[in-house]
């Protein structure tokens, strides 16, 4: 299949393109703030982590403050299902350590055989059917490594109760500098 057309000098204007063309799989019209960046990756003691997982980097807000934060010899595999967003991906940030697989984050442990010790999700858990979030849920459960987190954002609390149900630890926190604002949640099995 050929790559799509993507300028990569217009980030903001092809973030906004795709939304309109499939609102329920990208969730937001603009990409994420950088408070609730910095906020989802706090956290985590990023000198321990040797693989990261992330899912729908989008146009790579969360991807860049990841790099930026890894060990030189970290690996960052990012799952992306949007080929537009992809293709963007690949062309706009080179780095060795980075891997972006254009497959559902359903694909994980497909793709992440030895586990990983985080995984980042931008997923619209709360608006994509319960059958996929479900699969990536314990997808991702068979992959973190013990102890290791997910960490994500959500607008609605809504899914929270679910997540509960499939990782027994989660923490909340709000972040309201963020349109819309989030809801942080880090959970482990
Ligand atoms: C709200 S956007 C987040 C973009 C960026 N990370 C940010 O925070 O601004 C959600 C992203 O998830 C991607 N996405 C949705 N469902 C997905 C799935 N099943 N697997 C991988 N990516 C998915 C969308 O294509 C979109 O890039």
């Amino acid at each position: 299949m050929d790559a799509p057309h993507v300028n990569v000098r217009r980030p903001a204007l092809l973030f906004a393109r795709q939304f309109l063309a499939n609102p329920r799989r990208i969730g937001s019209l603009i990409p994420s703030s950088r408070p609730l960046v910095s906020r989802m990756l706090a956290g985590v003691d990023w000198t321990q982590v040797e693989t990261a997982v992330e899912f729908g980097p989008g146009t790579g807000v969360v991807t860049r403050a990841l790099l930026a934060r890894m060990r030189p010899d970290a690996r960052l595999i990012a799952f992306e299902i949007n080929p537009a967003f992809a293709t963007y991906l690949a062309r706009s940030i080179a780095d060795p350590r980075l891997l972006v697989l254009p497959v559902s984050a359903e694909q994980v442990a497909e793709h992440v055989p030895g586990g990983c010790d985080v995984a980042i999700s931008s997923l619209p858990f709360s608006i994509m059917p319960r059958e996929v979030r479900g699969r990536i849920l314990a997808a991702t459960a068979s992959v973190l490594n013990p102890g290791a987190p997910l960490i994500g954002y959500q607008y609605s609390p809504a899914f929270l109760a679910e997540l509960r149900g499939a990782y027994p630890d989660v923490g909340v926190r709000f972040e309201p500098r963020n349109w819309p604002p989030a809801f942080v949640f880090t959970a482990r099995k």
